[in-house]
């Protein structure tokens, strides 16, 4: 049977992208928000999983005002990095894997939860930096991700966007979907986007250093209750563009802890201001 092995949760900024690709990550502004990867390569290099199930958020960029799913799951053998407006990042495609992607669609959406099946998408910064942030930087040409990646879109961009309950539920469906897979394959779950972040309106520039770090504390020892967090509070507290970090929720949901197993352990949290407009933050937890 496949396991869920370990969930990883970073920011994402399409600032870290272009710091990789320009060539700028040796500069000092940069190497205080890359030193908190260095251990996290290591990791995923000693912990390299079969399949990355990596929950992230589009930024209307394959999706746009003319179809907005709210949950959205990638069943196609491979994405190719998006054009954002500055032409693609030079990084590889991204390989899916249709098989377990197919199952957990069947699975989740027999327990209730309305998933979109996408067989055609482009990824763009939500998905691409939290990779390049986790494997290091990837020749296009000649480099690889480490491993497949079924990429599930969710939408934080557009309101209506989903509750952190609802995120967290998902989770948990997400976990028995792969415990019913029949191959035994190691999956890492990944949560992406936030921390706390406002790029737009009066309160642009937001930052609140002490909201998210009370939201790891909360993400690694209350999830459930963390859960129950409205998302006007995410939008108060940690800004318009925070409410992505309901999708850390998503990720924290399919540990095993939550199933009644035992507690996970934090291999490694980091939290560093600033990154570009954004908090970024970076736990990863080990079943
Ligand atoms: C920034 C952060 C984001 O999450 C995003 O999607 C775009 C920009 C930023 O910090 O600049
Ligand atoms: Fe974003």
């Amino acid at each position: 049977m496949a396991r869920i092995t370990a969930s990883v949760y970073t920011s994402h900024v399409p600032a870290i992208g272009a710091a990789l690709d320009l060539g700028k990550a040796h500069e000092p502004y940069w190497q205080k928000v890359f030193a908190g990867y260095e251990y996290s390569k290591g990791w995923l290099r000693e912990h390299r999983p079969d399949v990355i199930f990596l929950v992230f958020n589009d930024h209307a960029t394959a999706f746009s005002l003319e179809m907005i799913p709210t949950f959205a799951i990638g069943t196609a053998a491979s994405y190719a990095p998006a054009d954002e407006g500055w032409g693609p990042r030079p990084v590889p495609v991204v390989q899916g894997h249709p098989e377990l992607a197919s199952h957990i669609a069947h699975s989740v959406i027999q327990e209730d939860f309305d998933l979109t099946i996408v067989n055609r998408m482009d990824v763009d910064h939500g998905l691409t930096v939290p990779l390049s942030l986790m494997c290091g930087a990837q020749d296009p040409q000649t480099g690889a991700w480490p491993c497949p990646v079924i990429p599930f879109a969710v939408n934080v961009v557009q309101y209506p966007v989903p509750s952190g309950r609802r995120c967290f539920a998902l989770g948990q469906a997400i976990r028995r979907a792969v415990e019913s897979f029949d191959a035994p394959l190691n999956v890492q779950i990944w949560g992406t986007g936030g921390m706390s972040h406002q790029l737009q309106g009066p309160r642009a520039g937001l930052i609140n250093r002490e909201w998210d770090n009370r939201f790891l504390d909360r993400l690694i020892d209350d999830p459930a209750g963390l859960a129950q967090l409205p998302h006007i509070d995410y939008v108060r507290e940690a800004g318009s563009e925070g409410i992505e970090l309901v999708m850390w929720l998503i990720a924290r949901g399919a540990m095993a802890d939550v199933a009644g197993g035992a507690k996970p352990r934090v291999a490694h949290r980091f939290y560093h201001v600033p990154a570009s407009n954004t908090a970024v933050g970076h736990v990863i937890l080990e079943n």
